[in-house]
């Protein structure tokens, strides 16, 4: 987690000065991050959130590039669902040796956006470039963010809890580009505490992208048969609600002078004044009790209304137990992400049985999954595929599917 150990120092007058002219009025450049695959859904959200003042759109594997007014960084930090980090870009300058990257950085207001003594953690990246020397330039960052006045030491340890801020600095064809870190812990992390997981939980942002990807939006019912420590109908929940994923955490940015506490109150209030609660129910299957126990903690420190979510313990294979979940509703929707089965062969067999026995209990349904088989899926009788995407997930090949099931 990121939360300041102690309370951010009060900026200087001058540097709150130069912080309004410089830097509250200014369109910056940003960068939001996802795993490989989930980038539609990131352009998405982003248009979104941002809106009209959005500039120049640039979306590469992985990361989106944007051009915006500085102050929509709040709405973007407690919104953005599939997002993994946000970035602010503070300069962009040639590099091709380092007395001229010397000479840019210190041109660079770091005082404007570090605080004065921040544990500062600086990761540098070169590719195609001159200047190759990572630890050299990592110096030389700090050198130039020590002669803008800023008192900067090493973090005390691996995590983000041993830093107070992060710069990522990359160069690619002679040019550098400095980066700051303005969520911190990952965005993946909605609260600051550590959600409670079973092996096999999704990341939560693999989970909203499924949500946003296979949740019909007049659903009246979701289920999920597979339902782990519930992040996918937690984030389903979020989507259909318009809740925002961050409003639980803390932010990096919040250590910096630039942050506006009243800019990001204004957003929290006005989430909160949109705030639809959508007429779905939400029931979770697990036939681990350990996974609906872990299911229901995690829920309730989500603030999500816990009387709109039912657990139940049972094999989702059990008629009885489908019967129970759909219940009377009139448009059930299954989103889920079912065991895969880790080897080709014989566990990949079982995994794909068992969707067999379980997705025709859910007749009339619709069905999101994440699932590495999607030609299995498609061969299942009695389910109709209508999209299939393509993602990667911690290095692996993965799929979102989406269709009926019949
Ligand atoms: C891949 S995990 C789901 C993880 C979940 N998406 C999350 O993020 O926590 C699969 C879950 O399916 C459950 N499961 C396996 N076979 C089942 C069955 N026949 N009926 C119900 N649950 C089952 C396991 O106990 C496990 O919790």
């Amino acid at each position: 987690m990121t939360p300041p150990r102690t309370p951010a120092p009060e900026p200087s007058a001058a540097v709150r000065r130069a912080v309004k002219r410089h830097v509250w009025n200014e369109p910056r450049t940003f960068r939001a991050a996802t795993a490989l695959g989930l980038e539609p859904w990131l352009e998405e959200e982003i248009r979104t959130i941002v809106g009209d003042e959005l500039g120049a759109v640039r979306t590469v594997p992985g990361a989106t590039t944007f051009d915006a007014p500085f102050d929509v960084a709040f709405a973007l930090l407690l919104r953005l669902s599939v997002a993994d980090a946000l970035h602010l870009r503070l300069a962009e300058v040639p590099a091709d040796a380092f007395p001229m990257l010397r000479g840019r950085l210190d041109r660079v207001r770091f005082d404007l956006w570090l605080p004065a003594a921040p544990r500062l953690r600086v990761e540098v990246r070169s590719r195609r470039s001159r200047l190759r020397d990572e630890e050299g330039l990592r110096r030389t960052v700090v050198q130039a963010v020590r002669a803008a006045g800023v008192a900067a030491t090493p973090p005390t340890g691996d995590g983000p809890e041993g830093r107070d801020a992060t710069l990522r600095v990359t160069l690619d064809r002679d040019r550098a580009e400095v980066w700051l870190d303005a969520a911190g812990a990952p965005l993946h992390r909605r609260g600051d505490a550590d959600r409670p997981v079973v092996p096999g939980s999704l990341r939560e942002t693999t989970a909203a992208a499924l949500a946003r990807f296979g949740t019909p939006p007049d659903a009246d019912r979701v289920i999920d048969p597979f339902c782990g420590s519930g992040t996918v109908l937690e984030e389903v929940a979020a989507h259909l609600d318009d809740r925002p994923v961050g409003a639980r955490r803390r932010f990096a940015l919040e250590r910096s002078p630039v942050w506006r506490e009243g800019r990001m109150r204004h957003e929290r209030r006005r989430a909160d004044g949109d705030r639809r609660m959508h007429a779905a129910r939400f029931v979770g299957i697990d036939r681990d009790r350990s996974a609906t126990d872990a299911a229901r903690a995690a829920l309730e420190a989500s603030g999500a209304d816990p009387d709109r979510f039912a657990w139940i313990v049972g094999d989702a294979r059990d008629p009885e137990v489908a019967r129970a979940a759909v219940g009377h509703a009139v448009r059930p929707a299954l989103v889920t992400n079912p065991p895969y089965g880790r080897r080709v062969g014989r566990d990949a067999d079982e995994a794909d049985a068992l969707l067999a026995a379980v997705l025709p209990r859910f007749s009339g349904a619709s069905v999101a999954l994440l699932y590495p088989r999607p030609d299995a899926v498609a061969d299942l009788p009695g389910i109709v595929v209508e999209e299939v995407v393509r993602v990667r997930m911690r290095g692996l090949a993965n799929a979102m599917i989406r269709g009926r099931i019949a």
